[in-house]
């Protein structure tokens, strides 16, 4: 089998990649990223030499970096690129629309033109909105209704499948997970920039009062639940991906405190997310009953792995730290604050 990932170069494309290399190292892989700030060949240094592997730089808007990195043809388009920092969309909304639905669009047409044999569209929760406490949950079919400009353009995505294979008959699975974490993700992020700002000794910033709660997947479980998806998974269908593991905010920059062995001192209480969803709970059952996957690392497990990747790995967040992360943050947390007339 021939794969296009897009995005192989940030968090959740770079873990799949090696974990397909790893599992089927008879299939060939190709990786088309902008490189963008998310983006870090470093991700995949290990696998960089495998003659099962090509990078090709360029942008999933432009229908010409598309073709390059389709060539001759593949089975498959896993679609990981996108701009997906709620935070960043709330400053900066463009370049979401740009991505999140500009170049969704522009992969369906490859696929459309029978470029590509079907497309798997990698989507979040965050496409229904929001729930108030984790006894309701979204199923496949729950309307959608984003709240920041980065679910929204996910959701405007997300629409063009649905609506090219309703149209054109495209071949295209959708997929909505909950929040991602372990390895390699960037340190804008809840996990990654609480632990890392506490072994630089910094404070981390708790928006509001810390009760909104997130459901949460470990890397591996979902690279197992996309080969499950991609192999086994039916088009123009749409399939929730979910661990029913939720924790609020709170819950977690204690148990990452605890691990760090710091205390809650080191709390800073900041002004709340404009539009905050509450909370996040996904149905995943219709994966579980029909493609037969089940999620395998347990919460405090998979924290701990990643709080001691975060420890092992200085090197890797340091240099993202010390240069374009610290210059957008110290550009733009003066400029947030004045944008949405924060304090
Ligand atoms: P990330 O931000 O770590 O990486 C995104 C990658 O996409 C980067 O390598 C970046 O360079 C690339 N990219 C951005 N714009 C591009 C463009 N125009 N053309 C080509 N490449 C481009 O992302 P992530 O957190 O690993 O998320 C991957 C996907 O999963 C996204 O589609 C996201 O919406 C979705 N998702 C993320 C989460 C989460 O918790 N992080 C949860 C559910 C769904
Ligand atoms: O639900 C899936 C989504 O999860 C993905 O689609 C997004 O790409 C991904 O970024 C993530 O969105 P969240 O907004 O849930 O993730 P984030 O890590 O930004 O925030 C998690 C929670 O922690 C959220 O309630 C806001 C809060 N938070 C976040 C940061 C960065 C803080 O309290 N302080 C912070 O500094």
């Amino acid at each position: 089998m021939k794969i296009l990932v897009t995005g192989g170069a940030g968090f959740m494309g770079s873990n799949f990649i090696r974990y397909i290399l790893e599992k089927y190292p008879e299939y060939e892989i190709v990786n088309l990223d902008k490189l963008t700030y998310a983006g870090n060949l470093e991700n995949l240094r290990d696998v960089e030499k495998n003659p099962h592997y090509t990078f090709v730089k360029g942008d999933i808007a432009k229908a010409e970096d598309v073709d390059r990195a389709i060539g001759e043809g593949v089975d498959v388009v896993i679609n990981y690129a996108a701009e997906t920092h709620v935070d960043r969309s709330i400053l900066d909304p463009r370049a979401f629309l740009d991505t999140d639905i500009y170049g969704t669009y522009t992969l369906l047409e490859a696929v459309r033109a029978g470029k590509a044999g079907r497309m798997v569209q990698i989507s979040t929760d965050e496409v229904f909105g929001m729930v108030h406490d984790a006894k309701e949950e979204f199923a496949e079919d729950t309307r959608f209704d984003p709240s920041s400009p980065y679910s929204a353009s996910k959701a405007g995505g997300d629409l063009m499948c649905s609506a090219y294979f309703r149209t054109y008959q495209t071949p295209v699975i959708v997929t909505h997970s909950c929040n991602f974490y372990g390895p390699n993700q960037y340190p804008e992020k809840l996990i990654p920039l609480f632990a890392t700002n506490l072994l630089e000794g910094k404070k981390i910033p708790v928006y509001g009062k810390g009760d909104q709660f997130r459901e949460w997947i470990f890397v591996s479980d979902h690279c197992r639940a996309i080969d499950v998806i991609l192999h086994k998974g039916t088009v123009g269908e749409v399939y929730n991906i979910g661990t029913r593991q939720r924790k609020s905010n709170l819950e977690i920059t204690k148990s990452i405190l605890r691990q760090l062995g710091q205390g809650e001192d080191m709390i800073e209480y900041v002004t709340d997310r404009p539009g905050h969803d509450f909370g996040y709970a996904v149905n995943p059952d219709k994966l579980m009953r029909e493609l037969d996957w089940k999620p395998e690392v347990d919460f405090a497990e998979g924290l701990a792995q990643t709080i001691d990747w975060y420890k092992n790995n200085e090197d890797w967040w340091e240099k993202i730290k010390s240069g374009e992360y610290r210059d957008y943050f110290e550009k733009n947390y003066s400029r947030r604050n004045e944008l949405l007339n924060l304090k």
